[in-house]
């Protein structure tokens, strides 16, 4: 049996359900329990847009206050970004709140939250004592945060991690289409929901300091005031930098969402923005863990993306998403040595098939054909239970040869010292970042001014 508290008079009413009207004062009626964890928060239970009831806190930044809301009278769960108070006078602020609803609006992809109205409440409306806000009312989202998944199941398998992605590429695509960039795409930024019939959907939220590229220039204030903004743990280096942001910023971003969820930490882990800013300028990005061609073709996708030189990243979402469900079909089998010491493994192997054929017809048995020669040479290690089965039958004879020649080296190396089986990085003469925990070797009415669409 549900309680609810009405925050004005503080009665509580047995039975009754969250955003029920209280009979006496006509506030909203709020979970006791929301209540007592934002006992000082001046807008639950209050209508907002003269629509929205206010029932629940979902998040505080820095600039504002996202709620849960009901859309009355059909009591739609809607999600209301609230700017705080202490900015409403700040037209560079109020400029960049209402960019955020702009970029919103032009938006309208199912991988970008949906903007439902937007607009500005007077004080004291519609009930005396109500604090006048600035907001954005928004498709409520079910899910969780691609942080919290992140954090709570971390690595991710690279099948649903290329899911994910799939998911903030398509919202990159049509947001980078419409001239809108990001430039804080973050796992905070991105949620995760379930369909009914339990498929992942993914919806990029908060255009906070997104830049309409038709805008004039960086010189208008609230450009000016976004220099300072983002997250440097997901910044590329030009937007450290300097003001500039364009499309490939965001698919930076991703590159190092990419690596998060598939490693569980970040490739430049850690807090302190200079030491950010110092790696994502001049660090070369980490190799991922993992020893199969797969994880090689995976870690050239992040790699590409993460390039400090902007153009020698992916031009565009779509060729980003190409390069992805490329890597993600690469074989999950251990990837080929370098060159030499490989030449060296096919010429050792054509001396056993020799030497094996020879023995076959010395002790009159039939010749193998050869492609289950290779088969019985192929079985590919159990790597990943999520990832695409590889049908023996279709293995390349190369990768089969790589396969077992790499048994064989292995147990070579079983005796110590042992030595790192990762190669050396492509063109990383400098220090490179390793993850703690890898793998030992791997390297009512209201004047609201109705401003928005409805
Ligand atoms: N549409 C939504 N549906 C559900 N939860 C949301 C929605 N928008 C925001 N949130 C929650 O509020 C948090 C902060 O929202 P965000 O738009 O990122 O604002 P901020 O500018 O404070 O970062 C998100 O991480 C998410 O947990
Ligand atoms: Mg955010």
């Amino acid at each position: 049996m549900p309680t609810a508290l009405c925050v004005q008079c503080e009665r509580t009413f047995e039975g009754a359900a969250e955003g029920t009207v209280c009979p006496d004062d006509g506030a909203y009626l709020v979970d006791p329990a929301v209540r007592a964890r934002h006992s000082r928060d001046t807008l639950l239970g209050r209508l907002i847009g003269d629509e929205f009831a206010v029932v629940d806190v979902l998040g505080i930044g820095g600039f504002g206050t996202v709620y849960r809301a009901l859309q009355i009278p059909v009591m739609r769960p809607v999600a209301v970004k609230v700017l705080h108070g202490q900015f409403l006078r700040s037209e560079s602020v109020r400029a960049r709140f209402f960019q955020e609803a702009r970029a919103l609006g032009m938006l309208s992809g199912s991988s970008v939250v949906e903007l439902i109205r937007y607009g500005e409440q007077a004080p004291g409306t519609p009930l005396p004592g109500s604090p006048g806000c600035l907001y954005i009312a928004q498709e409520f989202v079910t899910g969780r945060t691609l942080k919290a998944i992140i954090e709570q199941e971390a690595p991710l398998d690279p099948a649903r991690t290329v899911r994910i992605a799939t998911g903030i590429l398509e919202a990159l695509a049509e947001a980078h289409g419409r001239g809108v960039v990001h430039r804080d795409l973050k796992p905070a930024n991105v949620m995760v929901s379930r369909t009914a019939l339990g498929d992942e959907r993914v919806k990029v939220l908060d255009f906070g300091i997104a830049k309409l590229l038709s805008d004039p220039d960086d010189s208008s204030p609230q450009t000016a005031t976004d220099a300072s903004l983002g997250t440097p743990a997901y910044m590329a280096p030009e937007l450290l930098q300097s003001k500039y942001a364009g499309t490939t910023a965001d698919l930076y971003a991703l590159g190092v969402i990419l690596f998060e969820m598939l490693v569980g930490e970040r490739p430049f882990p850690g807090t302190s923005p200079v030491v950010l800013v110092t790696a994502h300028l001049q660090q070369p990005v980490p190799p991922l863990p993992g020893e199969t061609a797969r994880d090689r073709a995976l870690e050239g996708v992040i790699h590409r993306a993460m390039a400090k030189d902007i153009a020698a990243r992916y031009p565009d979402a779509e060729q980003m998403l190409q390069a992805l469900r490329a890597a993600l079909e690469t074989p999950a089998l251990p990837a080929p040595p370098p060159a030499k010491s490989r030449r060296t493994h096919i010429a050792l192997a054509a001396v056993i098939a020799a030497l094996g054929l020879a023995a076959a017809f010395v002790l009159g048995q039939e010749t193998p054909p050869q492609q289950p020669a290779a088969k019985a040479l192929s079985t590919p290690p159990a790597i990943d239970a999520a990832a695409p089965d590889v049908t023996p039958d279709v293995v390349p004879i190369d990768a089969a040869l790589d396969s077992a020649i790499d048994a064989e080296v292995d147990a070579a190396r079983r005796s110590p010292p042992t030595r790192p089986k990762h190669r050396v990085r492509r063109g990383s003469g400098g220090p490179t970042t390793r993850s703690p925990g890898w793998p030992a070797g791997s390297t009512g009415s209201s004047p609201c001014a109705a401003a928005g669409p409805r």
